[in-house]
Parts: structure tokens; C-alpha cells; sequence
């Protein structure tokens, strides 16, 4: 990490810090010390940083609210960027018509910020994400969603880096977005997003949430610390209900344990370790396909030497 200490000594706009356990920057709350975590503190910062790091081939990954990402236990010899401090407090109407609002949203901003933004401007569109954790620039990347729709639904354009550093912007028609995945291009940085939405009144957007999110608390382990849905939905069907038939729930290594509430969870005890939690992903993945002959798919991230960007 020579190279890294000798790049960042020139970049005064980017917050460090050296060795933070990554518990502290994931949901998960589980993951070792990283070498670094970078901040940049505006677009400039992360562009020059950016730049720096792929020029010297050193492994980073790009993170916006941890919330669906699994770190390695170990020391974990990379960098982590972190954008929230970059694009966080953008959060402007740069539309007005009669019944549409465009609103742009920094990458940053948490999911939460700008989902109180919509109710206090009693703007409807994102109800379907009450609830999920992490950023807009996560959520974008992920096309982030629940049965009642996705972030893809609303979006325009997302504004974003790309691979050679330049500033693109791309709209929603140009993307291929899927279940759980915008399909932007690869090692694209998301900066920000377009959405669109419509004017509605603050009554019923307050209820819709506030449905949605009752059944979120019913159905779902809220309160623990998790990455949300481990496995994507099979097509047609439920990773969940897959999972509960095989007689999963409650499964234990270590402190990571199959949600008793919702089998496609997996929450973390206490001290479970990221070990913990690919054993038993695999041992779920095993069990499903022996059992169904369907081979599940990972929603989470696995972040580690073998996937990070050079
Ligand atoms: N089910 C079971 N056992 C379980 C869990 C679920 O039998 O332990 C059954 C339920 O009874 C239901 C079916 O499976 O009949 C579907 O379950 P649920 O309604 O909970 O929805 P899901 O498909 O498991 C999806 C998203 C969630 C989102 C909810 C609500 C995925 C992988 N999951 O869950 O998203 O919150 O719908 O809209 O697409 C996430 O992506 O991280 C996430 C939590």
C-alpha cells in the first residue's frame, strides 16, 4: 500500500481512514480491517482518485451504503471509496411541470433521505423502496426493489463515471435494467439520478408507506443486522419459500442463522464472520438443489481480493 500512501498524500479532498474494520461500514455488520477508506469530498476528488488508482492497478471497490455487501473477515488489503460524503447532499427539484417533478439526487443520499424528501413534497413513485437501507447510488447499480416495484420504475438518467474517467450520462431507455440489476456499464460510478415523479397528496403517500412497510416489519427480520435477501427469486418463484420447504430456517453456523422469520435472510447473531456466512450460503445452495434441482443465485456482493477493481 505504498503507492496509495504516496497517491493520497496529494489529494486533500479526500477523508482516510487506515484500517477500519469493516463492521462499521456494512449492515452486515461483519467484515476485518481494510487497508483504507477513502471519501472523496467532491466529484473532483473522486474523479482524480479514481483515476489515480486504476493508473497504479491498485484493488479497490466502491461502496455506497454497505447494505448489501458481505466483507472478507481478514485484513483485507484494499481500498474501499466511499461516496457518500461525495454526492451526498445534493437533493434539488430541476423540473416542475403540473403533475411531474423531476427530482436529482446525489449518489450518496441515503434511500431513507430522499424517500422523507418525497413525502414532505407529497411526491409518489418510490414508495416500493421504504425500507431498504443503503444509498441512491447502491440502490441505482442494484436497481434496488421489492414486489411492489423498483428504482428503475421512476428513473430518467443516471449520471455517471465511466470506466476512463469521463462523465456520461446515461438514460433510462438506453439501460437493459433486469430484476436486481440496472445493467450499467461495468466499473461505472454512479454520481447521481434523475427521477421522476408524480404530485399526489401527503394522506395517502403516508399510507401506502405506511402498508408497505408494516408488511415489510411482519414478513421480514428487521432490526438485525443483515444484507437484506441473500438469494434472488428463481424466476416464478420464491428463494424464501424454497429455502423454508428444505427445513433451513433457524440454521446456525457460528452466529450467522437462517432467519426463522424469513428463510431467504440470514442475520448476524453477534460475532458471526463472513466464513460463516459463505458456509452457509453454500450449505443453503446444496440443500436447495438436491433438494429441487434449482441452483439459487446471490443477491449479496462478496467483497474480497478476488472481485475488487484494479
Ligand atoms: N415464504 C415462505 N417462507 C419464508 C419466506 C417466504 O414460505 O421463510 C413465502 C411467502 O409466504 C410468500 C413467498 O414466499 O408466499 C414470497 O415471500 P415474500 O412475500 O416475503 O417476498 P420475497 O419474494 O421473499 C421479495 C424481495 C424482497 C422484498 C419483498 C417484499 C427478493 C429476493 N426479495 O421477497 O427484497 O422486500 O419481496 O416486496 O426479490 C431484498 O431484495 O433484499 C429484499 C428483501
Amino acid at each position: 500500500m505504498q503507492a496509495l500512501r504516496r497517491i493520497l498524500r496529494e489529494m486533500p479532498d479526500v477523508e482516510l481512514l487506515w484500517g477500519e474494520p469493516m463492521i462499521n461500514l456494512t449492515s452486515f455488520r461483519i467484515g476485518g480491517p481494510v487497508a483504507c477508506v477513502a471519501r472523496p469530498l467532491g466529484e473532483y476528488a473522486l474523479r482524480e482518485l479514481l483515476a489515480a488508482v486504476r493508473n497504479e492497478g491498485i484493488p479497490h471497490v466502491v461502496l455506497g451504503g454497505g447494505s448489501n455487501v458481505l466483507a472478507p473477515d481478514g485484513p483485507w488489503n484494499a481500498l474501499v471509496i466511499q461516496v457518500s460524503r461525495t454526492a451526498g447532499k445534493m437533493l434539488k427539484l430541476c423540473a416542475d411541470g403540473a403533475q411531474i417533478r423531476l427530482v436529482h439526487v446525489g449518489a450518496g443520499v441515503k434511500l431513507s433521505t430522499l424517500l422523507r424528501f418525497c413525502v414532505c413534497e407529497e411526491l409518489e413513485g418510490l414508495e416500493a423502496l421504504v425500507g431498504i437501507p443503503g444509498t441512491v447510488g447502491g440502490a441505482v447499480v442494484m436497481n434496488a426493489g421489492s414486489r411492489e416495484g423498483c428504482i428503475a420504475d421512476a428513473l430518467v438518467w443516471v449520471d455517471l463515471l465511466d470506466e476512463s474517467g469521463g462523465k456520461r450520462r446515461v438514460f433510462r431507455d438506453e439501460l437493459p435494467a433486469g430484476y436486481r440489476n440496472m445493467g450499467l456499464p461495468e466499473k461505472a460510478v454512479v454520481l447521481g439520478a434523475c427521477m421522476e415523479l408524480r404530485r399526489t397528496k401527503k394522506g395517502s403517500l403516508k399510507g401506502r408507506m405506511a402498508r408497505i412497510m408494516k408488511r415489510r416489519m411482519e414478513s421480514q427480520p428487521i432490526g438485525f443486522p443483515s444484507a437484506g435477501c441473500i438469494f434472488k427469486n428463481p424466476p416464478g418463484m420464491s428463494a424464501g419459500a424454497l429455502i423454508d420447504r428444505a427445513g433451513l430456517k433457524g440454521l446456525r453456523f457460528g452466529d450467522a442463522e437462517v432467519s426463522m422469520r424469513h428463510a431467504n435472510w440470514i442475520i448476524n447473531r453477534g460475532k458471526a464472520r463472513a466464513a460463516d456466512v459463505v458456509a452457509l450460503m453454500e450449505h443453503v445452495e446444496g440443500v436447495v438443489f438436491s433438494r429441487f434441482g434449482i441452483q439459487l443465485e446471490r443477491e449479496v456482493r462478496i467483497l474480497g481480493e478476488g472481485n475488487a477493481f484494479h
